[in-house]
């Protein structure tokens, strides 16, 4: 069978100081899996400022064998929101380091904005693309607008988005963050009427990579695995300073977006009901909520637009991740 044809929208910091690893994790699954074929990286504002994602992401494509993946430039900040005092909680964590000032940035593949591109991709297979956003919302949003058939000639949506189950719970209280960067983004591609599928922050937060885990990837005879062991250390000590309350953070870190590809790379990983899915976009105390309404209230539910993920199987994720993500002969079960 022809592999199924993706395109990744997202805001990569693997290697980045201070800045989440899981989307570059989650991009190496889509790339080494051979049931998909990534058409591009479509680079949004999030984890990492624009220019960092571009640059991570060619030196990310670069790791991964495929130097000529494209790697499009798209939205330099969310569609309304300020993203500085976003951007100054990740800098107020003790022993926060940036990236040295001087050093040189790689520019994306071609000058041609990521929403643009993404529309002229959909356009020359439509019906056959799949999305997968694990980032802000941005760079959806701002195709839905330019192009009137764009949502409808995605084949699907996946997004790293909300939570089915209750709150999301790791930028704000009630907001995981790529809703809470840009719930105006995310709340267009809810009401585009494109197909949409959400895997939210309760089933990612299901899915760790631990300290021990990323030992044994150092052990690796498979170069990615063992650069990515050392970015994973360098993360989780990162967490363990800026969450100190949560126990979690101290050994390990989320795998939210490696989830988001792996569901569907395999959507047996996950079980799924409909669900009728709003953003909040009003209040300020509750920013970034994802309000999915699967019937379960005595109040009447609006009509489906979502799938949304309601379970794990995380052994099941956990064979899948290591078996891409450590490519030596003989790699550890680690299950
Ligand atoms: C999402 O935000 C980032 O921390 C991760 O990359 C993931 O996409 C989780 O809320
Ligand atoms: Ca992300």
């Amino acid at each position: 069978m022809a592999p199924r044809k993706v395109i990744i929208d997202t805001d990569p910091g693997l290697g980045e100081p201070g800045s989440d690893i899981d989307d570059g994790l989650a991009i190496a699954l889509a790339v080494r899996d051979p049931r998909v074929e990534v058409l591009g990286l479509t680079i949004v504002n999030g984890n990492v400022t624009l220019e960092t994602g571009v640059h991570v992401a060619r030196n990310l494509a670069d790791r991964l064998g495929v130097p000529d993946l494209p790697v499009l430039a798209g939205a330099e900040a969310p569609l309304s929101r300020d993203m500085e005092p976003v951007r100054a909680l990740f800098e107020a964590v003790p022993g926060h380091r940036g990236r040295p000032e001087d050093q040189e940035m790689r520019a994306p593949s071609s000058s041609v904005h990521a929403a643009d591109w993404m529309i002229e991709q959909v356009e020359r297979f439509p019906g056959e693309i799949t999305v997968l956003a694990i980032g802000p919302m941005t760079n959806l949003a701002l195709a839905i607008q330019r192009s009137p058939t764009f949502a409808a000639n995605v084949r699907e949506f996946v997004l790293m988005a909300g939570s089915a189950t209750g709150y999301a719970q790791n930028i704000s209280v009630v907001g995981d963050f790529n809703t809470y960067v840009d719930p105006e983004a995310l709340d267009e591609v809810v009401r585009s009427g494109g197909r949409l599928t959400m895997v939210g922050l309760d089933q990612t937060s299901r899915v760790l990579l631990t300290r021990a885990d990323a030992d044994r990837m150092l052990a690796s005879a498979d170069p990615f695995s063992l650069w990515a062991g050392e970015c994973t250390h360098a993360w989780i000590d990162y967490l363990a300073r800026a969450f100190p309350r949560r126990p979690e953070h101290a050994d390990g870190c989320f795998l939210h977006d490696p989830l988001v590809i792996a569901a569907h790379l395999d959507p047996g990983i996950c079980e799924w009901e409909a669900a009728h899915v709003e953003v909040e976009v009003v209040s300020d105390l509750a920013r970034g909520l994802v309000v999915a309404d699967r019937g379960l209230s005595l109040t009447v539910p609006g009509t489906p637009n979502a799938t949304v993920a309601t379970n794990t199987d995380v052994d099941a994720f956990r064979r899948l991740f290591f078996s891409r993500i450590d490519l030596s002969p003989t790699p550890d079960p680690h299950v």
